[in-house]
């Protein structure tokens, strides 16, 4: 298997190839093509624990290891990477490879884009949600505060490598974190990968460790978030579609202190998002079926009552939100979207009681 597919950015000609490799092993041979001043490796301690071997034999000049977590999306975790480039005189003809999940990717994306003013990167995504999201579309980001990724930047790298030999060590919570975001795509771009729904009486776990069935779901997942972000590389429009679910998700990850893994949340975003859109739009709320299935399959439940004053404020400072209104991607059937609706308090009130309902019973 060595197959690619580009991303294809017009607005500064660029074509990103996002390789499929199917053994760890002939990563090194993409790396070593690039020529750099420096090959600067980005990881965390649990994924060079995981994967010591490959790591040291990219021959890097200096490996850097974050802690793992969401802690290392702070701006001091930011800071002590650019002390410990300048410390190492790093200058902006080196290579950065970022290798892990989306923690990693998001804060040495923001670290390349910024230092020197711009170095050249590569991503190497480990989980399953960075494989079919975050590592796609060039979104930067570090935490602020309580706030997700209010500081961040648009930058693309020269290169995405996918190998799913990572998911092999992935823990069964962030299997199912990335699968909410492939069924966020099967509600709002391809239907087709809500036929997955028929197979699931199985474990998502055991989903994929069908290998192929796997390498399907990524592939249409990144095919979808890389059409989006074709027509929308800067989320005027059109890449707002990728934030469904996003919104009540985000909120609850930050009020819950982020108690489970993110697509996780973004399932609980998408039921209560289904919700409203069934209050506005009549969307049929079989639907939800599905998603309410996965939670329990998995005992996936909040673990205790929320203040839905709470949320709301916390969406309001939502990056996405202009002024303090709440703006929301909303379905009327499945792929069949109303983008940016601007939410009425009350009926949000209405659609967390509901939703509220459905979780904790
Ligand atoms: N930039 C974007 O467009 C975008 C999109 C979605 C999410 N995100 C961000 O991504 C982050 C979440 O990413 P994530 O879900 O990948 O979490 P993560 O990066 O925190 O990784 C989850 C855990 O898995 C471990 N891990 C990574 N690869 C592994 C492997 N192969 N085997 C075993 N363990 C492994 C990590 O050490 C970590 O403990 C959030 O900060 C979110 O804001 C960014």
């Amino acid at each position: 298997m060595e197959d690619r597919i580009y991303l294809n950015l017009k607005r500064n000609e660029k074509n990103i190839p996002i390789v499929f490799v199917e053994r760890i092993e002939k990563i090194r041979e993409y790396i070593l093509s690039f020529n750099c001043s420096n090959l600067v490796i980005f990881t965390d301690r649990l994924v060079y624990r995981l994967y010591k071997d490959f790591i040291d034999s990219l021959q890097h000049s200096y490996l850097y290891l974050f802690d793992k977590g969401e802690e290392s999306k702070s701006i001091e975790s930011y800071l002590k990477a650019i002390d410990y480039l300048l410390d190492r005189n790093v200058d902006r003809r080196a290579l950065f490879i970022a290798i892990g999940g989306g923690v990693v990717g998001d804060v040495v994306g923001f670290i390349a884009s910024t230092y020197k003013r711009g170095v050249r990167l590569i991503h190497i995504p480990t989980t399953l949600l960075s494989m079919v999201d975050s590592s796609i579309g060039g979104k930067t980001g570090i935490n602020y505060k309580s706030y997700k990724n209010q500081i961040g930047t648009f930058y693309q790298p020269e290169m995405i490598i996918i190998c799913p030999q990572f998911l092999g060590t992935l823990p069964k919570s962030e299997v199912l974190s990335g699968f909410g975001e492939i069924i966020k795509y099967g509600f709002t771009l391809d239907k087709s990968i809500l036929d997955i729904k028929d197979r699931f009486e199985k474990d998502v776990f055991e989903i994929f460790q069908d290998k192929i069935l796997a390498m399907q779901l990524i592939k249409k997942s990144i095919n979808c978030k890389v059409k989006v972000v074709e027509k929308d590389e800067k989320e005027s429009f059109l890449r707002e579609i990728l934030n469904f679910g996003h919104t009540v998700g985000h909120a609850l990850e930050t009020y819950y202190n982020y108690y489970f893994s993110h697509g996780i949340f973004v399932i609980l975003g998408m039921v209560a998002e289904m919700i409203l859109s069934n209050i506005l739009f009549n969307f049929d709320l079989s639907n939800l079926d599905f998603l309410i299935r996965i939670l329990e399959k998995n005992s996936i439940k909040l673990p205790q009552r929320f203040e839905k004053s709470q949320i709301i404020s916390i969406m309001k400072y939502d990056k996405k939100n202009i002024s303090s209104s709440i703006r929301i991607v909303l379905l009327k059937d499945v792929c069949d979207y109303v983008l940016g609706y601007e939410i009425n308090e009350d009926i949000l009130y209405e659609a967390l009681d509901k939703f509220e309902k459905i979780v904790l019973s």
